[in-house]
């Protein structure tokens, strides 16, 4: 199968990858993405919807990198022992102790803090008298941040640190310089969780600290670090790209955006959810590694090679949506793929949803002539395969 190579767009390609999905999935359900750059590792990518959910459920595609016999310059630290890089059946005991704890009932108990964190970053921005901010750095980061933080009982999180770290884990410069983020990360979870230990608080950390389940069973104090830091990454570096990537959908719709104001309680939930399928924050999935030779869609993907999802291009397939590139706040986007899908769907997913309905509703509340502002300088696209958004969107009322 011929290679793909994307790097030489790499700009046009992270402002707008969707003509690209569209002419890869025209060829094909599954191809074979590289450059002839070294530091750019080939891999296999699904692109068609049909493939992408069975890829995510094959047994034979596993998440382990550390028993795949890849990635041999990096070694496994403490971080890497979370539920996202294993596979059953230790996947399925870290998943059973986590999902013991994050319960429905702990995260509609953050409703009211959610709000309360929103009104104060919109207030913030209210009471600017330039009537514009960059609308990632006033309230699509600070505010999920602000929430996993408080989720996890880390109020007083080193957060230039973290984010630092937390963004090289996400869009990686390099192998060293991501195993060196491991390694910082690794150390500061390990003394966050020692606090936790001595001090317990209502928190969810401090319930995974203590949660035993029928068995006896518990998690070790690697998993617990492993943990800490899967959440705390996920929790954020996801739902602020909701946040930007939802309202530049809406900005760039504006008669989508008026029927939305016209009637936030009978729409927000639709429009969230066509937020996701039509510019989801994940644009591929974490990688996967091919145990043995793997059918999908009539492409034989050969064992020991890495294997990426495209939720962004699964979401786009006219096989699945009707007129996928249109963004329609009003159709039924069901079985959009922007959570994953099978063992490792996002656990999130309903505290995800909540920040989103109240961050957008509030914010287009709040100012009635919200938009963008392209005096306030470029967007920032983000870079990488992973994630689908911008790291600076001015914005002014
Ligand atoms: C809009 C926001 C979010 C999106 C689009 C999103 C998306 C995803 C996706 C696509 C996966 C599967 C990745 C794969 O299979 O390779 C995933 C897994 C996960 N997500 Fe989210 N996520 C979001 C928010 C959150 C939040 C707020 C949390 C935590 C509070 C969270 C925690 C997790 C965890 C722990 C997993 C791993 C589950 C497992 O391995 O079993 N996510 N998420």
């Amino acid at each position: 199968m011929p290679v793909v190579d994307i790097s030489s767009h790499a700009e046009e390609f992270n402002a707008d990858p969707y003509p690209f999905y569209a002419k890869l999935r025209a060829a094909g359900p599954v191809h074979r993405i590289g450059s002839d750059s070294p530091d750019d590792a080939p891999y296999w990518l699904v692109v068609g919807h049909d493939e992408a959910r069975q890829a995510l459920t094959h047994p034979a595609l596993l998440k382990d990198w550390r028993a795949s016999g890849m990635h041999p310059g990096i070694e496994a630290t403490a971080v890497n022992a979370n539920m996202l890089e294993s596979d059953p059946p230790h996947h399925t005991r870290l998943r059973r102790l986590v999902a013991r704890e994050f319960t429905a009932r702990r995260v509609e108990a953050l409703r009211p803090r959610v709000r309360r964190i929103t009104d104060e970053l919109l207030d913030a921005m209210a009471a600017r008298p330039e009537r514009a901010a960059d609308l990632i750095e006033s309230f699509a980061f600070p505010l999920p941040m602000t929430v996993i933080c408080e989720l996890l009982g880390v109020p007083d999180l080193d957060r230039e640190h973290f984010r630092r770290w937390s963004n090289e884990v996400v869009a990686p410069q390099s192998e060293a310089a991501l195993g060196e983020a491991h390694v910082h990360l690794s150390g500061y979870l390990a003394e966050l969780i020692e606090a936790k230990a001595h001090a317990p608080g209502e928190d969810l950390l401090s319930a995974l600290i203590r949660t035993r389940d029928e068995d006896g069973d518990s998690l070790s104090p690697d998993e617990l670090i492993g943990m800490a830091f899967l959440l705390l990454i996920a929790g954020h570096e996801t739902t602020v790209n909701l946040i930007g990537n939802g309202v530049r959908a809406l900005l760039a719709h504006p008669d989508q955006l008026a029927a939305l104001r016209a009637d936030y309680d009978g729409l927000i939930d639709g429009a969230v959810e066509e937020m996701l399928r039509y510019d989801g924050p994940v644009q591929n999935t974490t990688y996967r590694y091919s145990a043995e030779d793997v059918e999908l869609g009539g492409v034989v993907i050969p064992a020991g090679v890495v294997v990426l999802v495209s939720l962004a291009s699964a979401d786009r397939d006219p096989a699945r949506f009707a007129e996928p590139d249109v963004f329609d706040i009003r159709r039924a986007p069901q079985g959009h793929l922007a959570f994953g899908h099978g063992l490792h769907f996002c656990i999130g997913a309903p505290l995800a949803r909540m920040e989103g309905r109240i961050a957008i509703r509030a914010l287009l509340e709040r100012f009635p002539d919200l938009a963008a502002d392209p005096a306030g300088g470029p967007l920032a696209w983000l870079s990488g395969s992973l994630m689908r958004g911008v790291s600076r969107y001015p914005v002014r009322w």
